[in-house]
């Protein structure tokens, strides 16, 4: 058998959890079609691992790169990190089905402005294909987005007529492809849906075989409450669920990591639960007044009237106002800030457990954006796995392809085996670092030598090679 592209002697780390073995691993067209010792196989394309680990390309299950998949297909800070497939549409934010006029509501703005969104799932999935990303794109449809199209303000829950057009519109979009539904019920402009009206969406989600996301109503004080309404939302629907980002927000909520887990625990008994996270104690968002704690700093990334106060501290720019946090917050409004308000020991405690995938939640469109956004999947192989022993290799490439694959339903993605999609990330696990920090945060890893997606090389020594990205349309039933 001749090959496309061969890759020779590497560490192979499957994605399942199986310790790493040396094989070589035959690629032709977008496959991979053998593995072991092809010897002297001929091949249109060697590549000698020559002692690095060579594992699936890892699955960011947690962005908002709706936008910058269409914008900016080479998709740098993604491909960098060795990323070869991005869940879109998180946090009840998708740039589809909705069309906008004028001013985006928060936090749909975290996507840009009117002109990036689509008035069809249909539309938004061809402008994907058009842009031809380096990365394969997988999207859920958010609930906040939904209403954006159905209501004209969000103030009150939506009415019988207004969750009926909903449901249509995710009803089509979900057809066409989508993979579920993500709400972001702690935000100001879904705060006021009920548990009804997220319910009747996601009966639909049911109905049609996807996955339901959700960033909950409350992370912090009623975290456990908040817990409890996914699980029963998820339930009513008959979907699998993912917690989006869990985290134990503000100090007084420090601790209860241990108790969320077991939560956790106790309800994948009785139905498919996960959760993500990304491998840092703070947050990022857009700058809201229920946010605005002295408790921890409060870095502003951008601000729509004062751009210029990008990169400061809020509490910086309150004392130079003579004004207090929750004024100064006010007048930057609309902006985006970086909230370090989570305990390291939450984080790790999330971060080790069985049952969390990891997802970047970056925000490709903030100047001056948080450093998971650059820096997440590296970090959490050199800094959590090799350097702090969190976790072992198998389980860290686990937690980033495998798993991600068969909750997201990403059909032969996620593993190492003959017959799956060659999508494949070679790295130095000596060397593999996250760069960016929340000073330099745009700088790239280190550490991701070459990455290949749908059988094409893509990425090598700093170069993106090419574009072979797909729309990944969701294939039956997600379970
Ligand atoms: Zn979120
Ligand atoms: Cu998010």
């Amino acid at each position: 058998m001749t090959f496309d592209v061969v890759i020779r002697r590497a560490y192979v780390v499957d994605g399942t959890g199986n310790d790493p073995f040396v094989a070589d691993i035959g690629v032709k067209a977008d496959r991979i079609v053998s593995i072991g010792d092809l010897g002297t196989t001929q091949a249109a394309q060697v590549v000698e691992a020559e002692g690095r680990y060579l594992s699936p390309g890892f699955i960011d299950v947690h962005t908002h790169d709706d936008s910058c998949a269409i914008r900016q297909p080479e998709m740098l800070p993604k491909i960098t990190q060795g990323i070869t497939t991005v869940i879109v549409g998180n946090c009840g934010i998708s740039a589809s089905p909705v069309k906008l006029v004028g001013d985006v509501p928060d936090p749909m703005n975290l996507l840009g402005e009117s002109d990036a969104f689509f008035q069809t799932f249909d539309a938004f999935a061809e402008a994907v294909e058009m842009a031809v990303p380096t990365v394969n794109v997988a999207a859920l449809i958010g609930h906040t987005t939904l209403r954006a199209g159905a209501m004209t303000g969000f103030d009150r829950s939506a009415s019988d007529e207004e969750i009926l057009v909903m449901r249509q519109a995710l009803r089509t979009a979900l057809r066409g492809g989508a993979i579920g539904l993500s709400s972001g019920l702690a935000y100001t402009n879904a705060r006021q849906a009920t548990s009804r009206e997220v319910k009747a969406l996601v009966e639909v989600v049911g109905e049609e075989g996807g996955i339901y996301t959700t960033h909950m109503r409350n992370e912090r004080d009623l975290l456990f409450e908040a817990m409890d309404e996914a699980f029963e939302t998820a339930r009513h629907g008959h979907v699998p669920l993912v917690i989006s980002h869990l985290k134990c927000a503000d100090v007084d909520n420090w601790g209860k990591s241990g108790h969320a887990l077991e939560k956790l625990e106790l309800a994948v008994r009785g139905q498919p639960c996960n959760c993500d996270c990304y491998p840092y104690s703070a947050c990022s968002t857009t700058l809201d007044l229920w946010r605005v704690s002295d408790q921890f700093d409060i870095l502003v990334t951008w601000s729509k009237p004062y751009p210029e106060q990008g990169r400061r501290l809020l509490s910086e720019i309150a004392a130079e106002w003579e004004v207090d946090l929750t004024e100064a917050a006010r007048r930057l409004m609309p902006a985006g800030a970086i909230y370090h308000n989570m305990d390291e020991a939450d984080v790790r405690r999330v971060l080790a457990h069985p049952l969390t995938m990891i997802g970047s939640d970056g925000l490709p469109s903030d100047p001056n954006p948080h450093p998971r956004l650059w820096g997440s999947f590296p970090r959490v192989i050199g800094h959590y796995c090799r350097d702090e022993a969190l976790f072992d290799l198998p389980e860290a490439i686990r937690k980033m392809t495998s798993m991600s694959a068969a909750r997201f339903g990403l059909t032969d993605r996620g593993v190492i085996r003959e017959g799956a999609f060659a999508d494949l990330t070679l790295f130095d696990f000596d060397r593999i670092c996250d760069e960016a920090s929340f000073v330099e945060p745009t700088k790239p890893a280190v550490g991701i030598d070459w990455v290949m997606v749908n059988g094409q090389p893509t990425w090598m020594e700093g170069t993106v090679l090419n574009r072979a990205g797909r729309l990944l349309r969701r294939e039956g039933t997600i379970e």
